[in-house]
This record gives C-alpha cells, sequence and structure tokens, in this order.
C-alpha cells in the first residue's frame, strides 16, 4: 500500500471509530422530529447556528429514513436547526418543500432529488440568494447552481453488485480468486429508476464486469434484454420489479428452464425480484437453488434475508458516512470556506462538473453482516434477526 493509501485508509478507520463512538444510533435509530411522512420541521437547534433545509426523496426505503436522521443529528449536534423533509417520491412535493425552505429562510440546501433533472427552477431561486447546494448521494443535473455533491463512487457500486452475483454463481470466490463453476449461467438484469443518475453509474459500473462474459457465453442473459432502456425501474418502485421478473418468468422461462441469477441494483427492487421467484415455486433457499440476488443499500429486511439464505448480497453504503460528510461540507460553506473535494472529474452534471467528495463502498454476504453491520453498530443482532428496525 502506498504511502497515500495508508494515510488515506487509517483516515476512514479514524473516522469510522470516532462515528461509531458518538453517534446515538445505527441507521435504525430514529428520531421523533422525522417520523411523519412528508413533514419534520425541528426547530430544536441551538441559538447560534441558522437553518439548514434537508430534502429527501422517500421514507418508503429505511435507506433515506436513515439518512435524513443521520444529517439532521449531526447538523444539531453543531448548532444548527434543521428543517427536513420528505416528498414521498412526488416531484411536485420535493419543489414545495424546497421552495418552503428557502422562504423559511435556509442558510444551505442538502437535496438527494427526486428526478435529478426537475429543480432547476428551486435552485436559481436560491442561487439568486446565495444559498450554497449540496447534492446529496443523487446528482443534480442541469443546473450550475448545484455547489458540491457528495456520494459514494457509484460506478464501483455497480462493479461491486456485479462481482457478488459472480460469487453467488461460483465463478468468482470472495477474495477475488477463479472459482470452480463455468456456466453458462442464465441471468436476468435490473436497473434503477433513469431519473436518478446514479442508475447508469451502476449499471455502466455491473456491466463493465458482466459484458464479456454474456459476450463469451459464460452468462445467458435469456430474455435478450441487456439495455438500461430495457431493464430500468421507474422510480425505484419494489412493485414493478416485481411485475417485471412476473412477466420474464412468464416471458422467457415457462419452458422449464430456471433463472440462475438476477443483477438488482437496490434491495427494494430486490425484494420485489424475490417474491416473484418464490410466487413461481422456485426452492426457498440459495443452497435449495434459489436464483443469487444482489442488491444494495443493507436495508434491514434485506440483510435478514441474506442472514436467512435467500438474498444473496447486498451494497453496504455507510449512511452515517456520507451524512458526516454533507455536514463537513455544509459547515465549510456556512464559514466561507471551500469543501474538499476529492473528485473534480467525474460527475459532469450536464452544465458543469460538480466537485465531489466520493465515499467506498462494501459487499455484504452472509458471512460478513456480523462484523460491517453488527459489529460497528449500524443493525443490531436483534434488528438482523427479526428485519424489522428498532425505533
Ligand atoms: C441511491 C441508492 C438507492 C437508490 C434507490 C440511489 O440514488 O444511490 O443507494 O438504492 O437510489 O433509493
Amino acid at each position: 500500500m502506498s504511502l497515500k493509501k495508508f494515510v488515506a485508509a487509517a483516515a476512514g478507520v479514524t473516522i469510522a471509530l470516532s462515528l461509531a463512538a458518538c453517534s446515538g444510533g445505527g441507521a435504525g435509530a430514529t428520531d421523533d422530529t422525522s417520523s411523519s411522512d412528508t413533514s419534520s420541521s425541528s426547530d430544536s437547534g441551538s441559538m447560534e447556528g441558522g437553518l439548514i433545509g434537508v430534502a429527501m426523496p422517500t421514507q418508503t426505503s429505511s435507506r433515506w429514513i436513515a439518512d435524513g436522521n443521520a444529517v439532521k443529528s449531526g447538523l444539531e449536534d453543531l448548532g444548527y436547526s434543521v428543517d427536513l423533509q420528505y416528498a414521498n417520491n412526488d416531484i411536485p412535493t420535493q419543489q414545495q418543500q424546497i421552495d418552503g425552505m428557502i422562504s423559511k429562510g435556509a442558510e444551505a440546501l442538502i437535496i438527494a432529488a427526486i428526478d435529478g433533472t426537475t429543480l432547476s427552477g428551486q435552485l436559481q431561486t436560491a442561487a439568486d440568494k446565495g444559498i450554497p447546494i449540496i447534492s446529496y448521494d443523487r446528482l443534480i443535473r442541469d443546473s450550475e447552481n448545484v455547489d458540491f455533491y457528495v456520494t459514494f463512487d457509484n460506478f464501483k457500486v455497480g462493479v461491486q453488485q456485479a462481482t457478488s452475483l459472480l460469487v453467488g454463481l461460483g465463478i468468482l470466490n470472495e477474495d477475488g480468486s477463479e472459482g470452480d463453476a463455468t456456466g453458462p449461467f442464465n441471468i436476468e438484469l435490473f436497473a434503477g429508476s433513469l431519473d436518478d443518475n446514479n442508475a447508469f453509474f451502476f449499471f455502466n459500473g455491473a456491466m463493465s464486469i458482466l459484458q464479456p462474459l454474456i459476450d463469451d457465453g459464460t452468462l445467458v442473459v435469456k430474455s435478450g434484454q441487456t439495455k438500461i432502456e430495457q431493464v430500468n425501474i421507474l422510480r425505484w418502485e419494489q412493485e414493478t420489479a416485481q411485475k417485471r421478473m412476473e412477466d420474464l418468468l412468464t416471458s422467457t422461462y415457462s419452458d422449464g428452464s430456471k433463472v440462475q441469477g438476477v443483477l438488482s441494483p437496490y434491495d427494494g427492487l430486490s425484494r420485489g425480484i424475490i417474491t416473484a421467484l418464490q410466487n413461481a415455486g422456485y426452492p426457498a433457499t440459495i443452497s435449495e437453488g434459489f436464483p443469487v440476488v444482489t442488491g444494495q443499500d443493507a436495508e434491514i429486511e434485506s440483510v435478514k434475508f441474506i442472514a436467512d439464505d435467500v438474498q444473496f448480497s447486498t451494497i453496504f453504503k455507510d449512511t452515517r458516512l456520507l451524512a458526516d460528510q454533507a455536514v463537513t461540507v455544509a459547515q465549510a460553506y456556512l464559514n466561507g470556506e471551500t469543501p474538499e473535494a476529492n473528485d473534480t472529474e467525474t460527475y459532469d452534471n450536464g452544465v458543469k462538473v460538480v466537485p465531489s467528495y466520493l465515499l467506498e463502498s462494501t459487499i455484504i454476504y452472509a458471512d460478513n453482516i456480523q462484523s460491517q453491520l453488527v459489529d460497528t453498530g449500524y443493525w443490531t443482532a436483534d434488528e438482523v434477526a427479526s428485519g424489522i428496525a428498532a425505533g
């Protein structure tokens, strides 16, 4: 390891440890002011800090609840007041919420967009008032008024998803060495919502690994649907993914053939896909022949599925670290400083390349749930056993 990498790794450990030490709870920890669906304004911060608006897409996914809670408590710990809003995946609602934050006098905005192209009007109003705008996890597109982007290395997330699919099929071992299986294997592909810039990064990352194996016949996409335009799921909806999987089983696998693996880019989609496969009579567990299904976000329901040998893998993106980064960036702006970016090339939003801070993600398999998710305080052992977030 180079000195630079070592220093970066050591810094990462320090951040993780200090977060674990001082954060009040893991992903499941809730905050009473943020539990109602569309609004959770809290003015309980100290007198000194200003108001910061935090716009999140939906509470139907435990991932975004964890993000909202972590950002809110991080800001409040620094003395800011927080207006945290969830928009039920409805674009006009999110636009109104951001308008509301601006008129309430927000001094900075942290936004995880539903549709990354629909906020230009709000952002222009904010920019005219000098309010810094931080794009949270999802890149806001087509606007020059995006000051900073905090996210994970999204291409690498896709690479990890595809890698875990290969591990599940036995083509690779977890340590990256070659596995015993040679295929051919029937697989199907799913992608996220096309209005979310991340969906392309995940899919392209995954296909960078899968395409060569599709080309040499190791993997067979039996439906023939290999383009993101064919496999995307609008708004990342679980029910839509279930429906598409049901349709694929009818159209492509009624001849007695079996699907052996499914690339799924998000745990909610994975659960829809798993329901379709269960209803179609596939065996109960992966060891007994249930298909290998991937995921993302380490949502508690899916972590339980992984522990129970139903879902094969997920990608853990520590929302505590992302929230901490968003808080650091907001504070830098409010102190008149320039936040530190570690990527100034990758994320072109159509108008400009947005300075970004990218975090690292981890593949979760049944055998590292304990070390990655329980020992770090993200989920408790009880939550994993029940599949339900406490609180
Ligand atoms: C996030 C993923 C999440 C997906 C669906 C993406 O923008 O990066 O973590 O799975 O949205 O909510």
